[in-house]
């Protein structure tokens, strides 16, 4: 598919007003995004876990204007609470997205939306806000035209998603998501996420995900100037060249659930996105003394007892931690002995892979 065929030619039925409302999940890079082009183009493909309990649940009314105005007509409650502070990036979206939507500068929308991690936790929220967005905007869509197959629905949605932020196109479905033209995976492109292709062992089926909750505070850097340090980077051609051949690697573990292999690449890729951070111009760290203390100890308990425990980070402080479900009894041990005393406020968040977003 190529963006223009995402243009709707015409609406066959007008919809005076209505409420449409969906839930989308978080997700977890393995295979990380770092650095994109223009419209948010990735500039290496990534893959990811969509989690299960980590969501945003969004609900749209919409009322058809009057007259159809110059602006983008929307008011946005988040936790029942009005924040303008968050209108310019919904303003940001709807702009990217009109041409797509034509339809927004017709109505206006009440936006009413919600996590089910805490505000503020570190976690970032915008793949799974802008998903549910981009779903409940896509419900509405369906609405206006005869037919619409799922197909298309969904894949529209990711596509919408990715505009409002590049990794938010792999939060529409479950449960291991690919993103990002790559030679070697069917189907495979820059503009929306696609289920991951190839075989998946059981193993991953019911992956586990606790996520230690290390700085909960704002980020010092946002991922969009982390992604422009990746223009010019000494090392972003050696990374994007990584990826795609962590990526080759990926396919045989995934099918015969090989963990050690898993662990190596998993720690690797998170290791190599903080690095890269660290050796942009300007660099910047978003690791704290914690984060390090929490993978010394993660190393240490592989060591003595060889179980498939490892970690990923995101473009922050906090630790997930990724291990097979039939190891889980353990690791809780573990975290609750060894690990706590590294999150802030002794907090944690018990989550697992999941298979995509849900009308409600
Ligand atoms: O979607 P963005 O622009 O917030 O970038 C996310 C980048 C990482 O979370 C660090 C990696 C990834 O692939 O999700």
């Amino acid at each position: 598919m190529i963006e223009n065929d995402f243009i709707p030619s015409s609406y066959a039925h007008d919809k005076e007003q209505g409420r449409v409302q969906w839930k989308a999940p978080s997700n977890i890079a393995l295979v990380k995004y770092w650095g994109k082009k223009q419209n948010q183009i990735p500039a290496n493909a990534s893959v990811s876990f969509t989690l299960d309990k980590c969501r945003t649940i969004t609900s749209v009314e919409f009322t058809k204007l009057d007259k159809v105005d110059k602006e983008f007509s929307f008011d946005l409650l988040f936790e029942g609470q009005k924040r303008e502070d968050f209108k310019p990036k919904i303003e940001t979206f709807f702009k990217r997205i009109e041409r797509y939507i034509p339809f927004l500068k017709n109505y206006h929308f009440s936006i009413n939306t919600s996590n089910t991690f805490p505000h503020s936790s570190g976690i970032a929220s915008s793949a799974s806000s802008m998903a549910a967005l981009s779903l409940c905007l896509m419900d509405i869509e369906k609405q206006m035209v005869s037919e619409m197959n799922p197909d298309f629905f969904y894949k529209k949605a990711s596509f919408l998603a990715r505009l409002g932020s590049g990794s938010a196109c792999r939060s529409v479905k479950g449960s291991l998501v690919q993103w990002g033209e790559h030679d070697k995976i069917v189907g495979s492109t820059n503009l929306y996420g696609i289920p991951y292709p190839f075989p998946v062992n059981d193993v991953f089926k019911s992956y586990q995900d606790t996520i230690l909750l290390v700085h909960k505070g704002q980020k010092s850097v946002s991922s969009t100037l982390g992604h422009d340090l990746m223009h010019g980077h000494p090392f972003s051609e050696k990374r994007f060249k990584q990826a795609h051949d962590n990526l080759i690697r990926l396919r045989s573990i995934f099918a015969e659930g090989n963990l050690d292999d898993f662990m190596e690449v998993v720690e690797s890729e998170a290791l190599t996105l903080h690095a890269m951070m660290m050796t942009s111009i300007p660099y910047f760290i978003l690791m704290k003394p914690n984060t390090l203390s929490i993978i010394e100890k993660i190393w240490e308990y592989r060591r003595t007892g060889k179980k498939h425990l490892c970690f990923t980070l995101d473009a922050g402080a906090n630790v997930h931690l990724l291990y097979p479900n039939n190891e889980k009894k353990e690791v809780e041990k573990f975290i609750k002995e060894e690990l706590i005393a590294y999150c802030e406020n002794g907090q944690y968040i018990c989550d697992q892979i999941g298979f995509g977003a849900k009308k409600m």
